[in-house]
């Protein structure tokens, strides 16, 4: 079964890096490096099922070896990949903001049946900065190995605003959720959204 559904990652990726964006230096075709961070698309439909410990800890590894400031490790992650678990955290998120419907709550987390909740110190003012790389080292690492990814800003509105469930999620005093990282086994092939390089320009 769990060799089945990486069998079914492997042809999806081949799939997704058919519609790839490329770089225009010819020379980087074929680096797979260049190749995995141009074909990464957020994924928002996922299969069921969620992804194996196994896979989620190298992942993880990857994240925690991001470069970040001082090597101070100024992030906390929990993982949540129990949908019971994930079901908890939701109803104390939709207690804690009444105002807004539960389903909007829970539709915030895209379906994703792996959550990577990410925590940051909020002492050390680049600690958004060592979150959001840890962040793209999950993401990259993952969609390497065949696991699709979204990275999550709505749900921590909502989560900011429920003590109990940060407490769930037993991150320690001090430390704030800042992002969440969706994960799962891709379940469509989204198009690239375009980027502006006008952005981007050599100073002379
Ligand atoms: C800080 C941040 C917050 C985001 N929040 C959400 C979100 O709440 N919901 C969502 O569906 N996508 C969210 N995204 C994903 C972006 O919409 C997506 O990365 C962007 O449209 C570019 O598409 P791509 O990732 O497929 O290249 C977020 C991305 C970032 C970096």
């Amino acid at each position: 079964m769990k060799t089945l559904s990486k069998t079914i990652a492997a042809a999806c990726m081949i799939m997704l890096s058919a519609c790839s964006q490329t770089v225009t230096d010819s020379s980087c075709h074929g680096n797979e490096v260049i190749e995995n961070i141009m074909s990464r698309r957020s994924i928002r439909k996922y299969k069921d099922g969620p992804v194996s410990r196994e896979t989620m800890n190298t992942i993880l590894e990857c994240g925690i070896n991001a470069p970040n400031g001082m090597n101070r490790q100024s992030w906390e992650v929990r993982v949540v990949d129990d949908p019971a678990i994930m079901d908890e955290i939701v109803s104390l998120m939709a207690a804690a903001n009444n105002e807004v419907d539960p389903g909007m709550v829970k539709g915030c987390f895209r379906g994703a049946p792996t959550m990577i909740f990410i925590a940051n110190d909020p002492s050390y003012d680049c600690s958004p900065i060592d979150c959001g790389l840890l962040s793209e080292n999950i993401m990259l690492s993952g969609w390497s190995l065949g696991v699709g990814s979204v990275c999550l800003g709505s749900p921590i509105r909502f989560l900011n605003n429920a003590p109990e469930a940060i407490a769930r999620l037993g991150f320690s005093e001090g430390y704030t959720p800042i992002i969440c990282i969706g994960m799962g086994y891709p379940d469509e092939m989204p198009d690239a959204k375009p980027r502006d390089s006008g952005k981007v320009k050599f100073v002379e």
